[in-house]
Order: structure tokens, then sequence, then C-alpha cells
């Protein structure tokens, strides 16, 4: 039966992981996946995180089935964090949130959202975008397009392309935005643009899909939800996934959740029925304990504290790495100019080398980054960062 499948490509982002683990040098770098590291190299749990744990060690929440959902007192949370407590999103009862595993399953769901209750509705992603957007959405059976959205030649948003493009998308289509610190380039829209953006999306009544990993490693809890509170507007519909992979440490437990904003209650409570029935096709109701200690944290004065305080050290290294990684690249005279690099937001570079030029640094030097040129800048430490520019100083210069 299986002698005629054949061996699927490697994840351009998850296979360097594998490549990277099979690679016997000692020396080598992988600056692949998103995932933080200190500056040991290591990527330890949070400290508050950590403390949930015990908390919810001492205490028994149960080992049944949660709802298909998930834990209320998290999907609050979740809404409360994206919005802020006070926002008419949250207080209207008009977002109807599920828990996923990860950012992932919350895109998931919503591809799978989409199809039964949207069928025919195209998708339209910023080009680039998150290498595994497409994947999921295709497998949903949602068609995916393209539209403009980084400006190569000078590092920065292709805004009047971009505007220009979506004002060409058919009305009912979906338009996927990264919410803050765009993965790959690392260039978000600033709080005017986002004006700009979200006045197109309800001119020409798009749906607005807002995918939200990275929240606190740009440059603040609040400050990277200014873009999807920009877009939510009164009487507005969109979609939000979150995901607390990132800034909770938490890759492991797949923490994730979508949130759908209606127009009102009413109209959230038929949407989550229909996002509920999705779910249960899918993987019937989420896994408790990422969720629990992402609740237990927030929901504790003193723990939410401690998680801003390793949240804000977590995004100061990675920009400490940024500048260092800009300034050694100078100091070993590598060709071009990198100081745009310092303007990029989250844990991404997007280097701007070639993808022979990051086939060379794997296969001459073992250091590990994906096709498009994105570096993981969190990878980088102070140890490994000048066998990383005098690497890239190699195959920049031929
Ligand atoms: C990444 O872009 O590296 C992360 O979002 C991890 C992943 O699953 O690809």
């Amino acid at each position: 039966m299986f002698e005629s499948i054949q061996p699927a490509p490697a994840d351009p982002i998850l296979g360097l992981t594998e490549a990277f683990k099979a690679d016997p040098n000692p020396q080598k770098i992988n600056l692949g996946v998103g995932v933080y590291q200190d500056s040991t190299g290591k990527t330890p749990a949070l400290s508050c995180v950590r403390k949930a744990g015990e908390l919810l060690a001492r205490s028994d929440a149960g080992s049944s089935y949660l709802p298909i959902p998930g834990l209320a007192e998290y999907t609050s949370a979740v809404q409360q964090l994206a919005f802020g407590s006070a926002h008419e999103v949250v207080t209207s009862g008009r977002a109807f949130s599920a828990q996923t595993p990860g950012g992932t399953g919350a895109l998931r769901v919503v591809g799978d959202f989409l199809a039964a209750n949207m069928p025919g509705t195209t998708l339209w992603v910023t080009d680039p975008t998150w290498a595994n957007h497409a994947n999921i959405f295709s497998a949903a059976g949602v068609s995916l397009a393209k539209f403009p959205y980084f400006d190569k030649a000078n590092n920065s948003l292709a805004l009047a392309d971009m505007l220009d493009a979506l004002q060409k998308i058919p009305a009912g289509d979906a338009v996927l935005l990264h919410g803050c610190c765009h993965n790959p380039t690392g260039v978000d829209p600033t709080q005017e643009q986002w004006e700009k953006i979200a006045d197109v999306l309800y001119a020409q009544q798009l749906l607005p899909v807002l995918d939200f990993a990275y929240q606190g490693f740009g440059d603040g809890i609040d400050e990277d939800a200014v873009g999807l509170r920009t877009v939510a507007r009164q009487g507005e519909e969109f979609i939000l996934c979150s995901s607390f992979s990132k800034n909770f440490g938490l890759y492991n437990q797949r923490v994730g959740a979508a949130t759908f904003v209606a127009t009102d209650a009413e109209r959230a409570n038929v949407v989550g029925s229909q996002v509920k029935r999705a779910i249960r096709a899918n993987y019937s109701n989420p896994p408790a304990h990422g969720a629990r200690l992402v609740a237990a944290v927030l929901g504790d004065d003193d723990l939410r504290s401690e998680w801003h305080t390793e949240l804000t050290a977590m995004r100061n290294r990675i920009n400490g790495m940024r500048s260092l990684l800009v300034d050694k690249l100078a100091e070993k005279s590598v060709p071009g100019d990198y100081s745009f690099i310092k303007a990029q937001r989250g844990m991404f570079s997007f280097s701007g080398l070639t993808k022979e030029q990051v086939l060379a640094l794997r296969e001459r030097h073992a250091i590990y980054i994906v096709d498009s040129g994105r570096i993981n800048v969190a990878g980088i430490t102070e140890s490994n960062v000048d066998r990383l520019t005098e690497a890239i100083a190699d195959v920049v210069g031929g």
C-alpha cells in the first residue's frame, strides 16, 4: 500500500533543526527555528512559569477533559492581554476565544472554520510570510494569494504597494497580517500605517486575520498590541491568533488561542458554535497544562510582574545581539550596509543574505539559517558572534 508514497521535502524551518542536530561539527550554530536562547545558548523555563508549575503541582486541578474551547480563565486572560481589560472587544462579550494547541493550532482552526463556513474565501498573505502559513491553510482547503509587504530595496514596509493591492482584493476575502514582529522580515507598520491598512480592509469588506505570536518581543506588551488594537474597531469583525510559545517560553506545551471578534455577543456565540465544531473534528479539546500555567501567571500580580521582567530581559538581550551583529559586521568590513537590522523588531533579522550564501554558510561553516536569509537573532551569543560574522564575511565576499 505504501510503495507509491514519495518522500516529502524537509520542513524549511523545523527541518533545519533536524539537519543541525545531525551535524557533527562541534562549532555548529543554529539560527534557524525561532526559539529564544539565553547568553549561554540555552532555552530555560521562565522562573515565573516554574513557580506557577509548583503552585499547580500542589493543587488538584483534575484530569478530566477540558471543554472544547479550553480553560475559561485562560481564554479570558488571553483577551485581556491582547486588547487590555477595559477594551470594548473584551467588555462587550463580542469576542469568542478558543484555547488551541499553539499558534499553529489557532491558525488551523481558523482555516477549518473558513473552509466550512465561508467556502470560496481566499486568504491573502504578506509577501513574504512565515513558511508554515501556506501549509496550514492549504491543508485546511483554503486557497491562498499574496500581496506586497516588504520593500527589499529599502528594507522597509512597501506601504503604497500594499494598500494598492489590498484595494483590489474582492470583498469577503480574508487578509492575514502579523500583529507585531513580522516573521520573517521584522518590519511592522507604525500605528498611523495600521490606521490606513484598517481603513482599506474595512472599506473593502475584508476579514482581517492577525497572527500574534511575539507580543512583548518588539517594544513591549502594550506597544506590540497597537496593530491589533487599531484593527479592533467598533462593530468590525476580525480574527486573532495568539501564541504563548515565545513570550512564556512554552514552546513544547503548545499554548495558543483563536479569538473570533463578531459584531455583537449574539453573533459571537453563533460563530463560537462553529469554531467548537471545527475543533471537535480536529483534536476534540485542548491539552490543559500549558494553559493552566499561563492563566496562573497572568492571574497573580507577583507572577505577572515577574513575567514582565523576564520578557523585558529576553527582548533586551535580542536587541543587544541585533546591535552587536551589526557592529561586528561593520568591524569585519563585510561588504554592504547592515544597519537596517537594528530597526527590525522581534526575534528575527531578515539579513538580505541570498539562498546561495545561506547554503554556503551551512556547508562551509555549519551555520544554520532559513533559506530566505532569516536569522534567529536570539541564537546569537557573545561567544558565537565572531565566528558568525567571519563566516558571513566569507560567504558575502565570495
Ligand atoms: C519560526 O518561525 O521559526 C517559529 O514560528 C517556529 C516554527 O514553528 O516555525
